[in-house]
């Protein structure tokens, strides 16, 4: 086969698939948001808390009071806003190593020092964790327990109460971002952080995942004080956020089409994570990885002596698209042959001959 007839496979992007957006139900919902009594609270200007009604719904489902929640333009844009209100430039946090590239780049921004705690298959090293607590004075401890970007990873309930103990006598809070928690494809759903000790954690979660991207809905639910915090600092940024979305997401929700677009998600998703844990156990038999149990995303560490830059120039020529491992470590040289494989958008056979391209260039 010649490079010009080869459909190139792209590894790079955690995103959902195409066929997945719920277009009708999204379309009937937003029709029913803009002819309905709430249309003109969704066109005006509102609160850096975010939609009320969305809020409200959000409480009810988690528990919390209405004061403990945020709803804003995707999850992201809460680092963003957290650099500008309860972090400072200098304060440190402590993220697993690996973890998601993003939020790496944001502390980042704000000046703030990030400290990687090295990952393990049932969540962050503890010992290692207890090791950093020791030097450091952290404000936040921020991590991905269920479905880990990028590992995949999903930490054990004994982990979960040894961090929250650790929180406790150290006085840190623990930032859990938890957009794939409601993607577990098998095995039993553990307690969140938030669950187990409300008091601690910021509960970060996301419509991006559920419904979609577009909609640029995501959550954070925490202490009062925190929120009123990020609810100041969203209103100095971009006054309100955008109520159309967080209306039409609210409506899908009283309708009761969450938990059906979700199991069709399960549906969808489960049997391509199937499909690349069979490929590279085929076709990849030395590379090491967490097998997940949900989610988006698997990585693989490539065998001893595979650098992740001739990998990147050999994929191009192989019809594959790869990222670059580093961006997921506080320290990049960790992430040489670390390798982030989203498995959603992909249909199963597309997997399968992504991993045979990935092994014929690993070798
Ligand atoms: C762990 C994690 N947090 C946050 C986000 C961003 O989500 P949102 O689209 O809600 O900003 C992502 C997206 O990939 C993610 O993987």
């Amino acid at each position: 086969m010649t490079q010009s007839t080869v459909t190139p496979i792209n590894f790079t992007r955690g995103i959902p698939a195409d066929e997945s957006y719920p277009l009708a139900e999204v379309a009937e919902c937003a029709q029913a948001v803009l002819t309905g009594s709430h249309a003109l609270e969704t066109m005006r200007y509102g609160t850096g808390f975010g939609y009320g009604p969305l809020r409200e719904a959000l409480a009810a489902r988690e528990g919390a009071s209405l004061e403990q929640v945020i709803v804003g333009n995707g999850s992201l844009s809460f680092i963003d806003l957290m650099g500008v209100s309860i972090l400072q430039a200098g304060d440190t946090v402590l993220v697993e190593s690996p973890t998601y590239d993003r939020v790496l780049t944001l502390l980042r921004r704000h000046g703030i020092n990030a400290v990687g705690i090295p990952l393990e298959p049932d969540g962050i090293n503890i010992a290692a964790l207890e090791e950093a607590l020791k030097t450091h004075q952290p404000k936040l401890l921020y991590l991905i327990a269920d479905f880990q970007n990028p590992s995949g990873a999903t930490m054990s309930l004994e982990k979960r109460q040894k961090v929250l103990e650790l929180a406790e006598q150290h006085d840190f809070k623990v930032l859990e971002d938890a957009p794939y928690r409601p993607l577990r494809y098998r095995g039993t759903q553990l307690p969140s952080l938030r669950e187990l000790l409300p008091a601690r954690v910021m509960q970060m979660s996301s419509f991006t995942k559920q419904i979609s991207p577009g909609v640029r809905v995501g959550s954070l639910i925490g202490p009062q004080p925190l929120i009123a915090k990020l609810a100041q600092a969203a209103n100095d940024t971009y006054i309100s956020a955008a109520f159309l979305g967080q209306a039409t997401v609210a409506e899908f929700l009283q309708r009761g089409l969450l938990e059906p677009q979700l199991e069709r998600l399960r549906q969808l998703y489960g049997p391509r994570l199937e499909a690349i844990v069979a490929a590279l156990r085929q076709h990849l038999p030395n590379a090491e990885f967490i097998e997940p149990d949900g989610g988006f995303f698997l990585s693989v560490t490539l065998p001893e002596g595979t650098s992740g830059a001739d990998l990147q120039a050999k994929a191009k020529t192989a019809g594959l698209t790869l990222s670059d491992g580093s961006g997921f470590f506080v320290n990049p040289a960790d992430g040489n042959r670390f390798l982030r494989l989203p498995f959603c958008a992909l249909t199963p056979i597309e997997l399968e001959e992504g991993v045979k391209r990935l092994a014929s260039i690993v070798g």
